[in-house]
C-alpha cells in the first residue's frame, strides 16, 4: 500500500546532504528539465493531474498557466507555514530531504520563469530552516543556484524566511504581506498572486509537497504520475497520522487508498483498549468524521468532499475518549490529543 514516490530514500541519513542526494539520482531530473521548454514542463504538470497539497487541491498546471505574461519579473514562494495542527509531513521532506525540494523548485522556477523563489518556514521549525540553509549553499557551491544553473543559461536565487509563528501566514496572501516585511496578514483576492503577488509581481505559491511532486513527473511523465491515485486524484499523497494508533507517523500512499486501511493497517491499528470514535481527515479545519464515516472513506478529494469533509493539507487524526484534561493538549502542536466531548 506504501507508494513511496518521494519518500524511498528517506531513511538514508545522507539523502541530506548533496553528495548523498546526487548518489540517488539527485539533480538528474533538473538536468533533464533544463533541456526541455518550459511550456513543455507545465504541460507535463497539467498532464500529470497534480493537485496542490497544502489545502485546496487546486490544479497545479493550471495555476502556472495563470501567470501574464507582461515581462515582469516573476516569483515563486514554497510555502512551509505548515500551521496546520496535526500536519508534520512538510517538516519530514525538508528534514530528509532538502534538495528535492530545491530541485522540484528549480524546475519550477525554470517552468514559470523566476528567477528567484523563496522557502516561507514556519518560524517554530529551527531545524527544517537549518538544514533548508546549509542546503541552498551546498547547492550554490556546487553551480545548481546561482548565476548558471548546471551550466545553463537560466539563473536562479534562493532563499529561506522564517516565519513569526502565525497559523494566518499559511495563507498565501497573508504569506506574501510576511514576506514583504507587512503584518501578516491576507490581502483581497482578486488580484490573485499568479497577476499581483510579492511585490505586486506575478507570483506562484506552491506547498512543499506539490513541487517535490514536480521531480518524479518531469522524470517519468505526467501520464506514468497518473498511475497512480485516482481518476480526478492523481498521485500520491503524505498522510500524518496521530492519535492512538500503534505506529503513528507519515505514511506516502496512493490518492483513493482507504482511511480504514491506513489507520488498521499501515499504523497497526488502535492502541489496546482504545475503539475508534472518529477522525480528522485533512488538518483541523477538515470537519470531523464518525467512526462510520472513516471506515468507508477513501483518501482523496472527491470522497471526502462527499462527506462533508476535506483533505486539507493530509492529517489523519484517530479521536478518543475520554482523555485526561492534561493531555488534551499535547507540548508539541504537532501532536494534539482532542478529548471528544462525551
Ligand atoms: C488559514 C489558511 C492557512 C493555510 N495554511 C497553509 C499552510 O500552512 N501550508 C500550505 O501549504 N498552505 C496553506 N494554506 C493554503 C494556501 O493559502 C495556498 O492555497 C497553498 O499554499 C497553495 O499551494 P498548493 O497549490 O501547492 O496547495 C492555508 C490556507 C488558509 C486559508
Amino acid at each position: 500500500m506504501e507508494t513511496k514516490l518521494l519518500t524511498e530514500h528517506y531513511h538514508l541519513p545522507q539523502y541530506r546532504s548533496l553528495d548523498g542526494y546526487k548518489k540517488q539520482g539527485g539533480y538528474k531530473v533538473l538536468e533533464k528539465a533544463l533541456k526541455m521548454e518550459p511550456k513543455a514542463i507545465i504541460e507535463e504538470v497539467k498532464a500529470s493531474g497534480l493537485r496542490g497539497r497544502g489545502g485546496a487541491g487546486f490544479p497545479t498546471g493550471t495555476k502556472w498557466s495563470f501567470l501574464p505574461n507582461n515581462g515582469e519579473p516573476r516569483y515563486l514562494l514554497c510555502n512551509a507555514d505548515e500551521g496546520e495542527p496535526g500536519t508534520f509531513k512538510d517538516r519530514l521532506m525538508m528534514e530528509k530531504a532538502p534538495h528535492q525540494l530545491i530541485e522540484g523548485m528549480i524546475i519550477s522556477g525554470w517552468a514559470i520563469g523566476s528567477h528567484k523563489s523563496y522557502i516561507y518556514v514556519r518560524g517554530e521549525y529551527n531545524e527544517s530552516i537549518r538544514i533548508l540553509r546549509e542546503a541552498i549553499k551546498e547547492a550554490y557551491a556546487a553551480g545548481i543556484l546561482g548565476e548558471s544553473v548546471l551550466g545553463s543559461k537560466f539563473k536562479h536565487d534562493m532563499d529561506v524566511y522564517a516565519g513569526a509563528g502565525a497559523y494566518i501566514c499559511g495563507e498565501e496572501t497573508g504569506m506574501i504581506s510576511s514576506l514583504e516585511g507587512l503584518k501578516g496578514q491576507p490581502k483581497l483576492k482578486p488580484p490573485f498572486p499568479a497577476i499581483q503577488g510579492y511585490l505586486k509581481k506575478p507570483t506562484i505559491v506552491n506547498n512543499v509537497e506539490t513541487l517535490a511532486a514536480v521531480v518524479p513527473i518531469v522524470d517519468q511523465g505526467g501520464a506514468a504520475y497518473r498511475k497512480y491515485g485516482t481518476e480526478k486524484s492523481p498521485g500520491t499523497k503524505l498522510f500524518s497520522v496521530s492519535g492512538n494508533v500503534m505506529r503513528p507517523g507519515n505514511y506516502e500512499v496512493p490518492l483513493g487508498t482507504p482511511l480504514k486501511d491506513i489507520i488498521f493497517d499501515l499504523c497497526g491499528g488502535l492502541k489496546p483498549g482504545r475503539t475508534l470514535k472518529a477522525v480528522i481527515p485533512g488538518g483541523s479545519s477538515a470537519p470531523v468524521l464518525t467512526q462510520e464515516e472513516a471506515m468507508r472513506a477513501t483518501m482523496d478529494y472527491e470522497c471526502l468532499a462527499q462527506m462533508g469533509s476535506m483533505l486539507g493539507s493530509g492529517l489523519t487524526q484517530e479521536i478518543r475518549s475520554p482523555a485526561p484534561l492534561a493531555t488534551q493538549y499535547g507540548a508539541d502542536r504537532h501532536c494534539y490529543k482532542y478529548q471528544f466531548p462525551e
